[in-house]
């Protein structure tokens, strides 16, 4: 076959792709084929036009190494990463939400039993926070020694991976065999998402919305439960409704509380007063609900 136009060219790359023997593959590759070829027939795209798409692309892959993941970025802000979540974590009735891994996890992160500080070797103070709470699966049973993976930005609105120092306000906190977990940290800041590449030129070009409602990260784990990727948001926050990345969820949304009491604080080994988030995670048993990969903290992209 030879001669296509704009009428048959598409037909004729999807009977091509027949020969793709995984079967998955050969979906997915027709389907993209055909949904970049309405898009040009659709925008009527020009060449020098297509060539500018080309060069954005260079330049977000340009922009990667292994401590920022431009595409990632990109994935987010057009609202694909979100969108694969919907898609493919429907969590079960009570079992906490899952949002955006977003790009600044990273391994390696320092181990904390109950009660640690993640403040330990920070660079800039924040307000401090107590945060406590349980694992429990949805039957409100509680979940022993699961494992959160906690990461936030610095009161900067910067995250330890964006700069050359040390890890800060990020670790693995494991619960203990009750599926109680405590740690200090900083309250979390709204940020911007990074303005300094591709991505950032586009967003400025297009809507804007670069700003993250404050949040504080957790991937959390344990054998048996199906993992989730979520964050914790903060009430009252200027920006929740409109995360640059669409990742907001109702459920997602805590209250952080003032206390003051100069015992309490001084057992935990807090300033007075001092603010305390309780917050409680909820795993959907494995089985359960239809079976899915489950990515170990591990595996995830740095
Ligand atoms: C984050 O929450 O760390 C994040 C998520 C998506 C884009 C940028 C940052
Ligand atoms: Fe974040």
């Amino acid at each position: 076959m030879r001669q296509f136009n704009e009428d048959t060219l598409t037909d004729a790359v999807v009977a091509r792709l027949k020969k793709t023997k995984n079967p998955r593959l050969r979906q997915i590759m027709s389907a993209a084929v055909k949904h970049l070829h309405a898009f040009a027939r659709e925008v009527k795209l020009t060449e020098e036009e297509w060539f500018e798409g080309i060069k954005f692309l260079t330049a977000v892959g340009q922009k990667c190494d292994d401590k920022r993941q431009e595409f990632i970025l990109l994935s987010d802000v057009l609202g694909l990463s979100m969108m694969i979540v919907a898609l493919n974590h429907k969590s079960a009735p009570g079992a906490t939400e899952a949002t955006v891994l977003g790009p600044f996890f990273a391994h390696g992160a320092k181990e904390y039993g109950y009660g640690g500080d993640l403040r330990e070797g920070a660079t800039m103070k924040g307000d401090d926070v107590w945060v406590s709470g349980r694992v429990l699966g949805t039957d409100g049973k509680p979940v022993p020694n699961a494992v959160l993976d906690i990461w936030q930005a610095k009161a900067d609105g910067i995250y330890d991976v964006q700069t050359e120092g040390e890890f800060e306000l990020r670790g693995r906190v494991k619960c203990n065999a009750k599926g109680e977990y405590a740690f200090a940290s900083y309250k979390p800041k709204f940020y911007s998402i990074p303005m300094d590449g591709p991505v950032g030129d586009l967003t400025r070009n297009t809507t804007n919305n670069h700003m993250r409602p404050a949040h504080m990260h957790a991937i959390v784990s344990a054998p048996g439960y199906l993992q989730v990727i979520t964050h914790v948001f903060v009430d009252g926050d200027p920006y929740l409704d409109g995360d640059a990345v669409f990742a907001v969820k109702d459920s997602l949304v805590s209250k952080y509380r003032k206390v003051n009491n100069a015992a309490e604080a001084k057992k935990l080994g807090m300033p007075n007063p001092y603010l305390r988030l309780d917050w409680d995670f909820h795993l959907s048993a494995q089985g359960k609900t239809k079976a899915r990969k489950v990515i170990a903290p591990s595996d995830a992209v740095a």
